[in-house]
């Protein structure tokens, strides 16, 4: 059993309800949805931080639709063929929980920054522990786990590796360079697009596998378009005539482009 890590002095705690405490009377309430909020007001940067309640529902409707259930199917596939004995998963920046409740193994732990994807992902996932927490400062010790995730989410490489075992598996998951280009092209008709590095170095690791999945779909409803608007961040960059273009749509055809990348955690 893994055992979380007080954020405040980094003694082990105890994990039973109705709160987990540290020898140093630090304590955090388990919540009625059963996560536990373990993010300190020192390591929060804003009042809500992370994705507020509207993407949270809107990531949440959007993915229990089925149209990234490809990426999920990839990502089971590359976890059984790099990770095939990995009793302990962490999905850092877990939204609300779609790929971990997907995934197979004895202790699966999802953290979130944001308090509304945490409490979405213990409704959905009985059988995962959700905390909220920063993956700047995971609440874990050190060799905890055999696989990390991020998925669309950031990517805390000494952070990561930390918490990793020697051996373990880094799968990080992006948006490809033309990930969602139909929606791109409605919001922004003069992009410029900026490339970005899709197969980071990442101290500690080796790149053992890169793969990029392509597959198209197509949204039928308006709603449905601007649940994956609220799932990207193009949502903070969106202008006025963007968005105004966007609400006219009430079908979009589009294309999913994305990478996968297998890291494997160095000896230590
Ligand atoms: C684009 S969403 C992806 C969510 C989920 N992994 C998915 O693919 O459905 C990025 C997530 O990272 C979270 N996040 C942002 N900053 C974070 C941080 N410092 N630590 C942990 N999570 C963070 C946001 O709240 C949001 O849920
Ligand atoms: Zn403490």
């Amino acid at each position: 059993m893994i055992n979380p890590l007080c954020p405040i002095c980094g003694k082990p705690l105890t994990t039973e309800k109705p709160a987990w405490e540290c020898e140093n009377n630090h304590s955090f309430d388990v919540a009625r949805q059963g996560y536990v909020n373990l993010l300190p007001v020192t390591q929060k940067h804003s009042l809500h931080p992370g994705d507020t309640a509207a993407m949270v529902t809107a990531r949440r409707d959007f993915l229990n639709a089925g149209y990234y259930a490809p990426i999920a199917q990839k990502l089971c596939e590359l976890i059984a063929a790099f990770a095939p004995l990995s009793e302990s998963i962490l999905d850092a920046g877990c939204g609300e929980g779609y790929y971990l409740s997907q995934l197979d193994a004895k202790e699966r732990w999802g953290v979130d920054i944001s308090k509304d994807a945490v409490r979405s992902s213990a409704a959905r996932e009985k059988d995962a522990r959700f905390l909220v927490a920063t993956a700047a400062h995971l609440p874990f010790p050190d060799s905890a786990f055999d696989c990390v995730l991020s998925m669309f989410a950031l990517t805390v490489a000494a952070e990561f590796a930390r918490v990793l075992k020697d051996g373990g598996i880094f799968m990080q998951v992006l948006a490809g360079e033309r990930h969602l280009s139909a929606l791109k092209s409605i919001i922004y008709p003069t992009l410029l697009e900026k490339q970005k590095d899709l197969h980071p170095a990442l101290d500690g690791f080796t790149l053992l596998h890169e793969e990029t999945l392509a597959f198209g779909f197509i949204l039928e409803t308006q709603e449905m378009v601007q649940n994956l608007l609220y799932m990207t961040p193009h949502l903070w960059r969106i202008s006025k005539e963007g968005a105004d273009a966007l609400a006219k749509v009430s079908r979009l055809s589009d294309r999913a482009e994305v990478v996968f990348n297998v890291y494997g955690r160095q000896k230590r």
